[in-house]
């Protein structure tokens, strides 16, 4: 096409693709372009717009190291993870959510009924499940990887504090599927606003809050991966996530148990905890391959 206009421009971008162009390749970015066109003709966008755009763009390049991937985050506070993860979640497995930037590959592996806190002070929750089959069987063996915030709201890699491994953990299901540990409540945070993402919300007139929640990375062989965080039913932001992470099946409710319950033995704190404590219900569901 030698004579170029608005109205051919797409068609032309389309037509310049290589006979061998791999098809779905071929899709996505013919998708891509009619929407980004679309998109420029729509809010008849202006040059000095279009730099600003770029600008931040080369920003999200810049602040981006191997500890901090700013495209992730932008990605998330588009909506864009997401929406990834809900189309292409099984409607009967568990539904996944966003990985987040702050999950360690070498998490320490732990005993069944480990205590998660450590030296930290505040309500004792105690947290347990099975994960499971979509059939409703449960899956022995499986490697559930759990990550939180400390009280202050940080991650252990966000805080001099906090040692690397603390709040992270790694249990692996008994035979019945069980997992089970103590810890104490998440807490609400923000997620880094001090760059290019930060500078958009205020823009929008956004907060860069999300609810409190525990994070999981559920594995077995045979099944699909599950990236997911479950969240307190009672959490102020549990409404504006930031990130638009909170589905349905991913609030649960902290059930509040009276004082003088706590296991007498199968947890690491059995015999130290004689005040009142929460418990969580949390089964992950696996969708086999
Ligand atoms: C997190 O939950 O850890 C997280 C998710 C998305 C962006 C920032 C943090
Ligand atoms: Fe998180």
């Amino acid at each position: 096409m030698r004579t170029v206009t608005a109205e051919n421009i797409t068609e032309t971008f389309i037509n310049y693709f290589g006979e061998n162009t791999d098809p779905r390749t071929k899709e996505i970015m013919s998708s891509l372009a009619k929407h980004l066109h679309n998109f420029v003709k729509e809010t008849h966008l202006t040059h000095d717009e279009w730099r600003h755009g770029l600008e931040l763009l080369k920003w999200t390049g810049d602040i981006t190291t191997d500890e901090r991937n700013e495209f992730v985050l932008l990605s998330d506070v588009l909506g864009i993870s997401s929406l990834v993860d809900m189309i292409n979640t099984h409607p009967v497995a568990t539904s996944s959510s966003v990985l987040g930037p702050f999950h360690i590959s070498d998490a320490p592996p732990m005993e069944i009924g480990t205590d998660f806190k450590r030296h930290y002070e505040g309500e004792v929750i105690l947290v347990e499940g099975t994960v499971k089959d979509t059939e409703g069987n449960a899956i022995a063996g499986a490697s559930v990887d759990i990550w939180q915030t400390a009280p202050n709201g940080l991650y252990s890699s966000q805080d001099e504090e906090q040692d690397i491994h603390s709040f992270h953990g790694v249990f692996t299901t008994d035979e019945n599927g069980r997992y089970a540990f103590t810890t104490i409540r998440p807490v609400s945070y923000t997620v880094p606003s001090d760059g290019p993402v930060g500078k958009l919300l205020d823009a929008t007139g956004r907060h860069p809050w999300r609810p409190s929640h525990l994070h999981y990375i559920v594995n077995a062989p045979g099944y699909h991966s599950l990236v997911t965080e479950v969240f307190p039913d009672d959490d102020p932001y549990l409404d504006q996530d930031t990130v638009f992470g909170v589905r349905e099946d991913l609030v649960t409710t902290y059930l509040p148990q009276p004082a003088g319950t706590f296991p007498k033995e199968g947890f690491e704190l059995s015999g130290k905890v004689d005040e009142s404590y929460s418990r969580i219900d949390f089964d992950p569901i696996l969708l086999a391959k």
